[in-house]
């Protein structure tokens, strides 16, 4: 090994896009007004609007999780009820955001493969639920996440499928779009055929982990779903009194298709590292490579090996390594981890 650091943790630790840093500095003249009064701020409506094809809401936001529990706490009555992947960010590592900022939603975990929802699984949990039933908590949304926390991708048909099983029975669809970027760029669709035009009612639109700074955005596509945004943003402390300053770097993520550039060179990563390791025994990969994440059982001598080589990665289970790629990945990263396992895996 030449390298002793190899980041494959998240794409959370990567850097931030130059541009993105270049826009702050560009928006940082003269006085504008706070709170989202801004120029800026008014061009994003129209920019989003441009590139969903539809009149959108959007609401720039600190963070993913802000994102993802104030879509659904305006989606939700407090007594709703929010179904999602066993897998999902907001039901494994959110700390119950949904449930605190919706005010007692209850999530509720529907199997499906490689972190989706299986939309004959979701049928089956709304119709059983009790509607009506005070006892029971009620069906109000279904929160689905693209690219999955398994780094697998829905077709535009699964997410349609979901889409027509939640809206037959008056849910809201919230996409988790953490990884949006990742999932278009793999796609090669547009944003509104994932989106609205296959059922989204709400997006959290991921732009931190693929060369953002400090920002991510909810976009409503169905006002109706999300009437009172406004207050959980403002009353969670999530709207930014400088706003200016968030919309500029969303506004640069999106200019001449910066974020889809960032996330192929991800993805491209991620389908090389897949790609040289697919053969190698003792080596499996769980799930489908279809953004920037890979999810690989090794030995556990293996995994050690790798963390002794200086290889930075998530342990998901004694045997099994999370590895993400990022828009700065690079060959020498991905050689190394390639290296690395091919090495271990041989002398175990
Ligand atoms: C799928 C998914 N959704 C949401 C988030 C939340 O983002 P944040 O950490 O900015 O709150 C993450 C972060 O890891 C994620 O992986």
């Amino acid at each position: 090994m030449t390298k002793t650091r190899v980041e494959f943790r998240s794409d959370n630790c990567g850097r931030a896009a130059p541009e993105l840093i270049e826009a702050l500095v560009a928006a940082n003249t003269d006085t504008e007004l706070g709170y989202g009064g801004d120029a800026l701020t008014a061009t994003l409506q129209s920019r989003f609007s441009d590139l969903f094809e539809a009149s959108v809401q959007v609401f720039p936001v600190p963070t993913g999780t802000a994102a993802n529990a104030l879509a659904l706490a305006a989606a939700a009555t407090p007594f709703g009820a929010v179904y999602c992947s066993p897998e999902a960010h907001i039901h494994t590592s959110e700390c119950n955001a949904a449930g605190f900022f919706g005010g007692g939603t209850k999530l509720v975990p529907i199997e499906g493969p490689h972190g989706k929802v299986n939309p004959e699984a979701l049928e089956l949990a709304i119709t059983t639920a009790g509607k009506g039933l005070t006892h029971k908590s009620q069906p109000a949304a279904v929160n689905l996440v693209q690219a999955t926390d398994r780094g697998a991708v829905y077709s535009l048909d699964e997410i349609a499928a979901v889409s027509q099983v939640a809206h037959a029975h008056g849910l809201t669809v919230h996409m988790d779009g953490a990884r949006f970027a990742n999932a278009i760029a793999r796609l090669g669709c547009t944003p509104a055929q994932a989106s609205w035009r296959a059922g989204v009612d709400v997006l959290s639109f991921g732009v931190t982990k693929n060369g953002g700074l400090l920002t991510d955005a909810i976009v409503v596509f169905a006002p109706e779903s999300a009437t009172d945004i406004g207050f959980h943003l403002r009353r969670a402390g999530a709207v930014w009194s400088k706003m200016r300053f968030a919309s500029a770097q969303i506004m640069a993520y999106v200019a001449d298709d910066l974020w889809l550039r960032l996330a192929r060179q991800a993805n491209a990563a991620a389908t090389r590292i897949a790609g040289q390791i697919e053969s190698v025994a003792g080596v499996t990969i769980i799930a489908p490579v279809q953004a920037n994440e890979l999810f690989v059982e090794m030995s556990a001598a293996t995994l050690a090996g790798l963390e002794q080589d200086g290889v930075l990665f998530y342990r998901r289970g004694p045997r099994l390594a999370r590895f993400v790629c990022r828009w700065d990945t690079s060959e020498d990263d991905v050689a190394a981890l390639v290296g690395s396992i091919v090495r271990h895996t041989a002398a175990s």
